[in-house]
């Protein structure tokens, strides 16, 4: 796979929730590969630091607010796209949210909603703003971040899990719809990942970093134009 800094030379690539761990490992190894990286979240400052972080290295980086809970955010993201880089070749979407841990008969209300606004209907207004692009284009690769907990059983998890089991159902699902124009739709399934995220009682030293994610990303936006990977599960080599 090439990864010299040019392969993906004047290409564009929007990743949702780049500010912040997985997302900004994802948007460093594809502004180092030398595509225009646009990332977005909710919060200003982590996007700002990870857009100079890129740019120190030699990237090209815009950070941008959106909320992809908010159908309105994510079209005003779509159009600034359009009207400053007129394409979009990669689109990531990786914002998630987890929840409290506890059984889904104590899980607040709130949590439950937040998480699929997030994990779920995020991504289909994503898909919804930026698929046209791609359809016109002829071309495009759209990466959807699940989990492995989107493949398991997830104890006090169940409101996630659900999420990402249906952002699964999702992708293998609008995969079949894009592919007839070029589009490749497919999904990532990490496991335990060393992010912002707490995770209790697991061997950080273990666990998956940001950059393995953004190598899966990496290795499916490399691909020759007739192959399709369409679903990567990615383990710690060793438990955490
Ligand atoms: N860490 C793991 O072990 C693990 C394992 C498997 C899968 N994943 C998945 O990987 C993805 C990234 O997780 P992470 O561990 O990197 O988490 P993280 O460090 O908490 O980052 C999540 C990112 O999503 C953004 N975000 C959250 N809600 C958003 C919204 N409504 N609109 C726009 N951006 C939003 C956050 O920025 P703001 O808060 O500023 O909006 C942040 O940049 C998630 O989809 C997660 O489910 C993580």
């Amino acid at each position: 796979m090439a990864s010299d800094g040019t392969s993906l030379k004047d290409r564009v690539a929007v990743v949702t929730g780049g500010g912040h761990g997985i997302g900004a490992g994802i948007a460093a190894r594809l502004a180092e590969m030398g595509a225009h990286t646009v990332i977005c979240g909710r919060s200003r400052p982590p996007l700002e630091e990870t857009a100079q972080a890129i740019a120190l290295a030699g990237g090209r980086c815009r950070p941008l607010r959106c909320d992809v809970t908010s159908l309105e955010s994510v079209q005003e993201l779509a159009a600034m796209v359009q009207s400053e880089f007129g394409r979009l070749d990669i689109l990531v979407n990786n914002a998630g949210v987890g929840g409290t841990r506890v059984p889904l008969h104590q899980l607040p209300l709130e949590d439950w909603e937040r998480i699929f606004h997030t994990n779920l209907r995020g991504v289909f207004y994503s898909i919804r703003c930026f698929a046209p692009m791609m359809i016109a284009a002829g071309r495009g690769d759209i990466i959807n971040i699940s989990s492995l907990a989107g493949k398991n059983a997830l104890p006090n998890g169940a409101a996630y899990a659900a999420s990402k089991w249906g952002l699964n159902g999702l992708s293998y699902s609008v995969a079949e719809e894009l592919r007839q124009y070029n589009i490749r739709v497919s999904v990532i399934c990490p496991g335990s990942t060393d992010s912002d995220w707490g995770h209790s009682g697991k061997d950080r030293g273990k666990m998956l970093l940001p950059s393995d994610v953004a190598h899966a990303v990496a290795m499916i936006v490399t691909q020759a134009p007739q192959s399709f990977a369409s679903e990567i599960l990615l383990r710690p080599t060793q438990k955490p």
